[in-house]
């Protein structure tokens, strides 16, 4: 299977158009963004990813990530020159993606907790229809809205609905087999003029190929898109970090633990990071293998 990490463009809602920074480059804490996405595309044990992003950030991305190289991984970058909507993602990707099964992944959406690693690693073998998830969420008027019935079978999907069904959100995170392709290029635009994801997975449930599992209470699913979340996610991160003394959603941590570098790289990797408390961890992992 591969992965795409959908980053948007500058961070306009967090900063003054003047500076020129995309959003998804900025630390949670202690590390970017972009780097919880792309942690759970590697827990999933997906290795070749694709990074898209407005034409002016994409510069942003490929300074951070390079080629992947250093994690044992892949990455390409393509463009998304207008926000055309998530499902846009399986057209600019159509190259990438090929006769392959594809997981997506929203850049600035944050997961975390119990249980997530299994169903990574459940969607990622996934060859036949679709995967999504469904979380409890306070505002259902925000997000993709998911219905299920007595039997806990999906029922309906609405986007952003003014009249909410269930207060189960549609995370950003899905994996597809390789129907998506052809889908995404016959679905029409919202009223918003954008391919929505969630028409994409209407199809799928419409078709009976569409499963829903619910995360439990114990996953914690964030997004950093404002101020207030970008906080909250920063607080959240450094609350768990500093009473386990492990870290959350570390590329180097995961490619190391996995096998997709040596020893030699990881120390290597941290020597490059000077006097940090990430270098700190990194090291401190060495030892404990020692
Ligand atoms: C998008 C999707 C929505 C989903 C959400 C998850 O919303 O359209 O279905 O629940 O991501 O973060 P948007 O980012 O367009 O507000």
């Amino acid at each position: 299977m591969k992965g795409i990490i959908l980053a948007g463009g500058r961070g306009t809602r967090l900063y003054p158009l003047t500076v020129s920074i995309s959003k998804q480059i900025l630390p949670v804490y202690d590390k970017p963004m972009v780097y919880y996405p792309l942690s759970m595309l590697m827990l999933a044990g997906i290795r070749e990813i694709l990074v898209i992003s407005a034409p002016d950030a994409l510069g942003d991305f490929r300074a951070l990530l390079g080629d992947g190289k250093q994690w044992g991984l892949s990455f390409e970058y393509a463009e998304q020159a207008d926000p055309r909507g998530l499902a846009d993602a399986f057209i600019v990707g159509r190259e990438f993606i090929g006769d392959s099964e594809v997981c997506l992944i929203l850049g600035d959406n944050i997961f975390y907790g119990q249980g997530l690693v299994a169903l990574m690693r459940e969607g990622a073998e996934l060859t036949e229809g679709a995967l999504i998830f469904g979380y409890p969420v306070h505002d259902p008027h925000s997000y993709g809205i998911v219905e299920f019935d007595e039997g806990g079978n999906a029922i309906s999907l609405e986007e952003k609905p003014e009249h909410p069904r269930s207060n189960f959100a549609v995370p950003g995170i899905y994996f597809y087999d390789n129907q998506v392709v052809k889908m995404a290029e016959e679905l029409k635009p919202s009223p918003r003029g954008e391919l929505e994801i969630t028409d994409l997975n209407r199809v799928y449930l419409e078709r009976g190929q569409l499963k829903v599992v619910r995360f439990g209470r114990g996953v914690a699913w964030l997004d950093a898109g404002t101020h207030e979340s970008l906080l909250e996610a920063a607080n959240f991160v450094r609350a768990v970090q500093n009473r386990q003394g492990l870290m959350i959603a570390s590329p180097e941590e995961i490619a190391y633990r996995r096998g997709y570098i040596t020893a030699e790289q990881l120390r290597a990797l941290a020597r490059g990071m000077a006097n940090t408390s990430y270098a700190d961890f990194l090291i401190q992992i060495l030892d404990e293998r020692q």
